[in-house]
């Protein structure tokens, strides 16, 4: 079966799985960067370049309209904006969590980029606006992944790109000792770091693995691109699979 979307523990409906998510990324936005950095042994730098190397095409032109999607602290925007021309268009860099966002702020402090605070499931956008819409580690905590998936849709023009890059669950033997740094060691290094188990900062370390779970697997979310208009859907595993982009275009006009 697949997951309609995030479901924090304890959230009843799809606005209490919002309200959750975005309160415990802004609880944990003060140590957010260190986290994810000593988590992934610094890894997750070469998923954000991967995933902005996929798209230079599109990078390269300065008119290009580009939408950073849950760019929390701005390490997917800061991927972005190393492969934009000089004088390129400024890439809109979207979160709802405040604390996530004004961190990314100052990361892209001078550079060409402009932080909106929005809702991905409700963007302030116009519809068929965009060439670009990227989120790295942002769309699994959606409360509903078919609604993010037709809402990117609608902002995009046709012929405009989708990339989304996530977690995922590695089978074999990776898969197995995965699981066990991810459901086990990880959470406990976050609580160290993190210092004693605090509401919402505790639920941060056990939520990130359920979620990582309930997320739909690679067939399972191509299937939900295809169902919400996309063409050219592929995923394109990193690391394993440990993690793994998405690709898909709005189909052009004919
Ligand atoms: C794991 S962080 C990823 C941040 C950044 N993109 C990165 O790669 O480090 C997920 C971010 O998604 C944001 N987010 C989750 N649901 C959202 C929604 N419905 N609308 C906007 N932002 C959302 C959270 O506030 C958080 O900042």
């Amino acid at each position: 079966m697949v997951a309609a979307g995030a479901k924090p523990a304890g959230a009843a409906d799809e606005n209490s799985a919002a309200q959750a998510v975005r309160q415990m990324f802004n609880s944990i936005a003060p140590r957010y960067d260190l986290l994810n950095h000593l988590l992934s042994a610094n890894v997750d730098r070469l998923w954000w370049r991967r995933t902005a190397r996929r798209f230079e095409e599109i990078l390269a032109k300065p008119d290009a309209a580009i939408l950073d999607i849950c760019c929390g602290t701005g390490d997917m925007t800061m991927a972005l904006l190393k492969l934009r021309p000089h004088g390129a268009r400024p890439i809109v860099a979207a979160d709802f969590a405040r604390a996530m966002l004004s961190r990314g702020a100052q990361k892209v402090s001078g550079r060409a980029a402009v932080m909106l605070e929005a809702d991905a499931l409700h963007l302030p956008l116009r519809s068929a606006s965009l060439d670009l819409v990227v989120t790295a580690f942002g769309f699994r905590n959606l409360a509903n992944y078919e609604a993010g998936l037709q809402e990117f849709h609608r902002v995009l023009k046709p012929g405009g790109q989708l990339g989304i890059l996530d977690f995922s669950e590695p089978g074999g033997l990776v898969g197995k000792a995965y699981a066990v740094y991810f459901r086990r060691v990880l959470p406990a290094i976050g609580r160290l770091v993190s210092g004693p188990a605090q509401g919402n900062k505790d639920d941060a370390y056990r939520y990130l693995p359920a979620s990582v779970g309930a997320f739909p697997a690679p067939p399972a979310m191509l299937r939900l691109m295809s169902a919400a208009g996309y063409t050219e859907c592929a995923w394109q595993p990193y690391t394993f699979g440990i993690a793994g982009l998405y690709t898909a275009m709005r189909p052009p006009v004919v």
